[in-house]
């Protein structure tokens, strides 16, 4: 666990944000904010809600051995350290209203929309832009309407999609240490100190993971698609990434 950064963080502390599946804590100084993981788990814009055990202990683990890892690699992202099995201490961004999907293959939306069968092998990543809006229900943009908005500059659309990629390099190898494919994911950015970081999570709530050689969903379309079987799912994800990296690999590279 990180260094003593003062009691709000293990103990009671003032509660910025709840969102569906996490809590946004004050952090122990102003440029730091504390994310919760919880087990609550939602789909369709919260039109399904349920729990997970165990998911927001895995979650937040997962989240911090991937952003060491991103971290490692010359990735920046938000992550500071993690504070008790829930709890990861990270900077405090301001936070671009844009999801960015990279694929891999195609699945979800993707195959909805377009009429594709699930896993079809993509030539090339496919970068897809999100305007985060529960109202709207996160309806698909694209860089000009991001730019034309101003809701982030051409230059950090540019800077966003090509850190998106590099994430998309870097996630493919680190869970693919882990016998897991890495179909599709989404990732958030936010400005801290003028760079663009990677914030939010990086978990088997954002990201499709499909076990190597059986093809099985070790990710959330278990709970969208009501597969059953999620908490082990979970827990499996978990306990393949620390075997493959919770030794340090990460960040001793
Ligand atoms: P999609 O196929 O439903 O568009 O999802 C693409 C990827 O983004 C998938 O890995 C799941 C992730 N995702 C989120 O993290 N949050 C969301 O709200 C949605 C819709 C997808
Ligand atoms: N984030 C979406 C929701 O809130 C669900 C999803 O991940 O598909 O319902």
């Amino acid at each position: 666990m990180g260094p003593g950064r003062g009691a709000g963080i293990t103990g009671q502390a003032e509660e910025l944000y709840r969102g569906k599946a996490k809590r946004v804590l004050a952090g122990p100084d102003p440029k730091t904010v504390v994310l919760e993981f919880t087990d609550r788990a939602t789909a369709g814009d919260g039109a399904r809600t349920g729990l997970i055990r165990g998911k927001g202990e895995v979650n937040c683990r997962v989240s911090a051995l991937a952003f060491e890892f991103l971290e490692s690699r010359g990735l920046g992202t938000h992550f500071l350290s993690q504070e008790g099995p829930r709890r990861l201490l990270v900077r405090r961004l301001e936070i671009i209203p844009l999801e960015c999907v990279v694929r891999n293959r195609a699945a979800g939306s993707l195959c909805r929309r377009l009429g594709l069968e699930e896993g079809t092998p993509l030539r090339w990543p496919v970068v897809e832009l999100y305007y985060k809006s529960d109202p709207l229900h996160d309806p698909m943009v694209n860089r000009w309407h991001a730019r034309a908005l101003g809701w982030a500059s051409p230059e950090e659309v540019e800077a966003l999609e090509a850190a998106a990629l590099e994430a998309n390099r870097l996630l493919t190898d680190f869970f693919g240490a882990a016998g897991l494919v890495l179909v599709d994911f989404k990732l958030e950015f936010g400005r801290f100190e003028r760079r663009l970081l990677v914030g939010d999570e990086v978990s088997p709530d954002t990201c499709r993971l499909w076990d190597r050689e059986t093809g099985l969903r070790l990710d959330k379309d278990r709970f969208r698609l009501d597969l059953g079987g999620e908490s082990e799912a979970y827990r499996q994800v978990l306990a393949r990434l620390e075997r493959a990296w919770g030794g340090g690999g990460g960040a001793g590279g």
